[in-house]
């Protein structure tokens, strides 16, 4: 078993994550339960920003909101002083009741609606990420009518491909986001953004997918970026002052991953803005990074409790847990991998193959295709590790299961951050028509 950041095994053989039981985690809180490292997503923030602030450029952290997004985490992103990317009136109404400085904030998204748009416009959002042409010139007409200069990002697909999940694949040219760089699009968007008065443009953005470990593609993208800056520089007299680099880096979901380190990403990816700006003489740019899976997807874990075991023939073992599909569609989704271990017995021998599925009325729920484990009976619990990003933000109420709770371990102490749905919840936007009353 592989056991990072504050998980640890005690005198019980039990797990524990951050100082806490996670036997007595499950008795206190209920399963399925997510429980959130804080001091490993706040170690994480501390070394992106302290890493960016020795680079010879300019620059800033910004944590991508849909890896895992509530209010408590709002709080921590900012008392680690890292700006937020949201992409929906949702994560924006989070971040606003939360009271995280709207100046820092960054709104994405490839089909804004006029509504987000008047509702981020009134909070007072720093940067729109611009994805296309309607957006450009809606957002031009709304700050004009509400006498607002609009800080604008351009995003633009520098053609990169990126090596990860096609799903997650974001900054190839048949991309649904952004503005083509190398047909024109990206020019004559630029072109327009300038020629309105209530759009200030500062620069450009890319992101060039998800769950990415090739050092190589990092960099390309930034100096595809420099490069059409500089063109754009030159066709135009207007150079970008602001490029932001997306997220993307990759995480340890399982052995065989290898991810770059935080050290590494940020100073790969200054180094080729620095020396390219260099090369081709164009002033540094500030630069901008959004990481989200790599600040939170391994410091969350989910805790499950064990029900029916069953062997088929063939010999496969399914193993089913309280949860499913429900509160981590990756695997259905995206063929992800995950490591687990019987949290209650941790300390055991691996010595039976499981196929752990969920209790989602599909086959198609299952969480982890073969894993080995210690042998497990009813009742045992299953901690699924590296669960942070990308679950409870994906998690549905199919089948009628309300979400899990989640609660932020530190020195011993748990502390509930999203309290568990119930039956209540799930009926509460239900509504029997008064002629079937
Ligand atoms: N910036 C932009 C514009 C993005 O679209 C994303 C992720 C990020 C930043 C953060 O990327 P990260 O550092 O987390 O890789 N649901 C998928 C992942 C979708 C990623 C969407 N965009 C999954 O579960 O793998």
């Amino acid at each position: 078993m592989h056991l990072s950041g504050t998980k640890k095994l005690n005198e019980k053989g039990h797990l524990t994550i951050g100082g806490c039981d996670t036997v007595e985690l499950a008795k206190r809180f209920g399963t399925p339960l997510y429980i959130f490292d804080e001091a490993g997503i706040r170690s994480n923030c501390r070394r992106l920003c302290e890493t960016l602030k020795k680079q010879p450029v300019q620059g800033q952290i910004i944590y991508a909101g849909k890896a895992f997004l509530t209010l408590a985490m709002c709080k921590l992103i900012q008392e680690e002083g890292l700006g937020l990317d949201v992409v929906s009136g949702g994560e924006l109404y989070t971040a606003l009741a939360a009271g995280f400085p709207m100046e820092k904030i960054y709104f994405h998204g490839n089909n804004k609606t006029p509504d987000e748009l008047i509702m981020a416009l009134e909070a007072g959002v720093g940067r729109y990420v611009v994805d296309n042409c309607y957006e450009l010139d809606l957002l031009s007409k709304l700050s004009g009518r509400m006498n607002i200069q609009a800080k604008v990002l351009l995003r633009l697909t520098p053609g990169v491909s990126a090596h990860t999940h096609h799903y997650i694949q974001t900054g190839h040219e048949e991309s649904k986001f952004g503005f083509n760089l190398s047909n024109g699009q990206a020019l004559e968007a630029t072109k327009k953004a300038l020629g309105f008065t209530s759009i200030d443009l500062l620069g450009y953005h890319c992101h060039i997918g998800s769950q990415i470990f090739c050092e190589d593609s990092f960099a390309l993208a930034a100096r595809i970026m420099v490069d059409y800056i500089k063109q754009v520089s030159l066709e135009t007299g207007w150079t970008a002052e602001e490029l932001n680099l997306g997220g993307g880096l990759g995480i340890r979901y399982t052995e065989e991953d290898t991810p770059i380190s935080f050290e590494r990403y940020v100073a790969l990816i200054s180094e080729a803005v620095v020396s390219h700006c260099r090369e081709v003489q164009l002033p540094l740019p500030r630069i901008v990074m959004e990481p989200g899976r790599s600040i939170i997807g391994e410091m969350g874990t989910t805790l499950y409790t064990v029900g029916s075991i069953k062997q088929v023939s063939g010999g496969k073992t399914y193993l089913a847990v309280n949860g499913g599909m429900c509160d981590n569609p990756r695997t259905a989704l995206y063929q992800a991998q995950y490591e687990a271990a019987l949290a209650n017995k941790a300390a055991a021998e691996s010595e039976n193959t499981y196929t752990v599925v969920g209790k989602c009325c599909e086959s198609g729920d299952i969480l982890i295709h073969e894993i080995v484990l210690p042998k497990a009976k009813k009742g045992d619990l299953l901690a699924v590790f590296c669960t942070g990003a990308y679950n409870y933000s994906m998690a549905s109420n199919y089948n009628r299961i309300p979400r899990p709770a989640a609660v932020l371990v530190n020195n011993g102490e748990a502390a509930l951050i999203i309290r568990r749905e119930c039956f209540e919840d799930i009926l509460s936007n239900d509504i029997i028509p008064e002629h079937m009353k």
